[in-house]
């Protein structure tokens, strides 16, 4: 299925991703969003974004205009912070990289309507560590926003100010958990903060924050020069707006689609990455980057949305697919997985701070011949262990490991069943 282009409309993911100037985008009809929103008062525009039924891209899936208004508006005199979360670190997952890279006016005009509608008078581009060209893109881009007077002082005829920085990441995988983001931002160690207080009105430097996705951002000046019903009316099965679905791992044509949000996994798979790519058949795929639990061949044509990949037992994510084909060894690849979380957990809390290595130690132990008996019932334990903790970073280890253990136990148990075979002398 392909789709209205909206996101990608400037951006052509095959061609290579190369900016879009400032004169391109305006002539396509950027800026209109946010000619738009300032006529409107920030009430008003919240109130677009909550008819709109966006929800955030940045993997969640929680509803924009509800997030928003948590935060203080009328009798709130001090600073508030508009943030922009670009870490993407999340394994299968690109989105982010294609939009700030290709149309990072795009993301420059969704935080000014933002930052208008939730009078936040101060913002950052929080990006990845190893997107350092897509921050000089994004500084040059603020730049050319700023002379034409969408960022600065006095915007679009009115006293409204938006000043708006792009900082580097610490270049670690919680840095994009929003708390452990906002404590790195201040300068402190990137450990997740708990929560309530939640960051809508106890953020950044103590004071009312905003946290949303690069892709969250980029769909406002759409909904704001078209409209809500426009936006509705994007998706599938009642689903607002597209999303940038990719798919990566063995398939012949790995990449980024903009699709109607509610698309079904196998119109990806089949249609767009173009089938398996070394002649095997499909085994598994990770919906929605890394921490999402695996789903298998007869759930290929569960819709791409928040609800019904949740009804099937997984989560949507980030929409980034990771395939998986029959000549996998899931035993290999879980310790694959596992080598990822263990490497990244702040340490803050014990079950994963050491649970996750362990795990790691128990898989790469039965991959290389040398399972024990009892490790299956030892792995089962720990996969609920893991979900006692402080932040969200362990349980989203848990969904791929805890899916492969359970749908591909046969291939544990094969392997441990052929080091206890050899111990006893069996051919
Ligand atoms: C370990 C971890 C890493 C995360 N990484 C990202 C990220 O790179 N980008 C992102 O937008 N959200 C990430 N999130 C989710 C954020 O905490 C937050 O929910 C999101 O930025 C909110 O944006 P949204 O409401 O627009 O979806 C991560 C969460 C966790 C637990
Ligand atoms: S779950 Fe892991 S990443 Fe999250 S606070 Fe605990 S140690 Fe840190």
């Amino acid at each position: 299925m392909t789709t209205q282009k909206v996101l990608f409309k400037n951006i052509d993911t095959f061609k290579g991703v190369t900016p879009c100037s400032y004169e391109q985008y305006v002539k396509g009809g950027g800026y209109e969003g946010a000619k738009a929103a300032f006529k409107k008062t920030p009430h008003e525009v919240q109130q677009v974004i909550k008819d709109s039924n966006l929800r955030g891209r940045g993997g969640a899936g929680f509803p924009t205009g509800l997030k928003w208004s948590f935060v203080p508006m009328d009798n709130f005199k001090g600073q508030k912070y508009l943030i922009c979360n670009c870490d993407e670190m999340e394994p299968g997952t690109f989105k982010d990289r294609a939009l700030v890279y290709g149309d990072p006016h795009q993301l420059i005009e969704g935080m000014l309507i933002a930052a208008y509608a939730l009078q936040m008078t101060k913002g950052f581009i929080f990006i990845r560590y190893e997107y350092k060209k897509g921050a000089r893109i994004l500084e040059e881009a603020c730049a050319e926003a700023k002379k034409h007077g969408f960022l600065g002082k006095k915007l679009l005829g009115t006293d409204f100010e938006f000043e708006l920085d792009v900082h580097l990441s610490a270049g670690r995988y919680i840095c994009g958990e929003e708390t452990a983001l906002i404590n790195s931002l201040e300068g402190k160690r990137a450990n997740p903060r708990s929560k309530p207080p939640f960051p809508q009105i106890k953020g950044f430097l103590g004071q009312p924050t905003i946290v949303n996705n690069v892709e969250t951002f980029c769909n406002m000046p759409h909904i704001l020069a078209h409209g809500a019903d426009w936006f509705k009316g994007l998706g599938l099965n009642g689903n607002a707006g597209t999303k940038i679905m990719g798919a990566s791992g063995r398939v012949k044509n790995p990449g980024l689609w903009e699709l109607p949000l509610g698309v079904p996994m196998r119109d990806i798979l089949e249609k767009h990455a173009q089938g398996p790519s070394r002649g095997k058949a499909f085994k598994a795929v990770i919906p929605g980057g890394l921490s999402t639990p695996m789903m298998t061949p007869e759930q290929f044509d569960t819709p791409m949305d928040f609800d019904s990949i949740a009804k099937a037992g997984s989560r949507l994510g980030t929409a980034g697919l990771i395939v998986f084909d029959e000549g996998d060894c899931m035993v290999d690849s879980t310790a694959n997985i596992m080598k990822f979380y263990a490497r990244e957990s702040c340490g803050f809390c014990t079950p994963c701070r050491e649970g996750i290595p362990w795990i790691l130690d128990i898989v790469r132990a039965i991959g290389a011949g040398n399972g024990e008996k009892d490790d299956m019932s030892i792995l089962d334990d720990m996969s609920k262990h893991i979900m006692h903790t402080f932040c969200a970073f362990a349980p989203g280890a848990q969904g791929p490991f805890l899916s492969a253990i359970t749908t591909f136990r046969s291939e544990f148990e094969a392997f441990i069943k052929s080091r206890e075979a050899a111990a006893a002398g069996v051919n």
